[in-house]
């Protein structure tokens, strides 16, 4: 290897030092747009890769857990996107790992393609694309019925509730959520709002406008919360720091115990019976 000369400090010789892990694909990140086309890291792309890092530092346990008590793992990544997240979690984790596959789930055609591609030119044969909906993938018949790890980042609005129904359907044993708009849940409470007035003072709570959506996006993330401890999962929210996303930077994992939180169902149901939200409970309660 050419060495720097001794009046350079050692970070302007290797600018890559520390960054990139043993055995970790260059190809894959220039492709990802992390690293330049001629190998260099700049300032945004440093931040970037530290956040993905932070993010696959919460999934690797998951991942251990799993190939700890079988050969086999099965990942779903919903709203994948560019499937960044797939694919340096299989570079990084699952290359050398023979029975690790990963699907990612993504409705736009031509990022599923270009998945493919890039799958296909750095040869991690153990990844699929699916390009369909949440809730499509969750009724067809070309994916397994069991998945270890479903793992949601930033899908839009209700595709996160769908990746939560994809998992409780495929008995995943953890799920990762990094919830990103919702609106669905601000827009009940909007369209209740007179009646709530005249229900409960905790109307209050979403009285303005600007409450009414930051309140909706809160109050979403509770009770998915709850929904996932009604259904068996012991769950942690934490916060991705330094996250881009720096309004939709709340990491949910969930992990199966078989154990649901005992009053879980009952105090999702007493929530949205008291915030007039009686319409959400086919959606959180079923
Ligand atoms: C904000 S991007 C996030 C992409 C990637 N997960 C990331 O964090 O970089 C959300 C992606 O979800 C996809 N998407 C939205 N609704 C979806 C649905 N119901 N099913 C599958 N994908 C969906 C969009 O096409 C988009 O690529």
């Amino acid at each position: 290897m050419k060495r720097a000369p001794a009046h350079q400090p050692a970070a302007y010789a290797d600018p890559l030092a520390g960054v990139l892990r043993p055995g970790q694909s260059v190809e894959l990140l220039k492709a990802l747009h992390i690293l330049t086309r001629d190998g260099r890291l700049n300032q945004d792309s440093r931040r970037k890769l530290k956040q993905v890092y932070h993010l696959c530092n919460f999934i690797e346990p998951l991942i251990d857990e799993v190939l700890g008590r079988q050969d086999t793992l099965l990942l779903a990544d919903h709203g994948a996107g560019k499937s960044y997240l797939g694919f340096i979690l299989y570079d990084l984790y699952l290359k050398t790992r023979p029975g690790a596959q990963i699907v990612g789930i993504e409705t736009r055609d031509e990022l599923v393609e270009k998945s493919r591609e890039l799958a296909a030119r750095l040869g991690f044969g153990r990844m699929r694309f699916l390009d369909a909906t949440v809730a499509e993938s969750t009724r067809t018949d070309v994916l397994p019925d069991r998945f270890d790890i479903v793992t949601a980042l930033h899908a839009c609005n209700t595709a996160t509730d769908d990746a939560i129904r994809f998992a409780f359907a495929k008995e995943a044993r953890h799920i990762v959520l990094v919830p990103c708009c919702q609106a669905e849940v601000a827009a009940v409470l909007r369209r209740h709002k007179n009646a709530s007035f005249g229900k409960t003072p905790l109307s209050e709570i979403w009285r303005h406008p600007i409450h009414t959506r930051e309140f909706g996006s809160q109050l979403t993330n509770v009770l998915r919360c709850l929904q996932l401890e009604a259904h068996g999962y012991q769950v942690s929210v934490t916060e991705l720091v330094g996250w881009e996303h720096s309004m939709k930077n709340e990491l949910i994992v969930a992990s199966h115990t078989g154990q649901p939180r005992g009053d879980a169902r009952v105090r999702l149901a007493a929530i949205l019976e008291s915030l007039n939200l009686d319409e959400l409970k086919p959606r959180f309660l079923d």
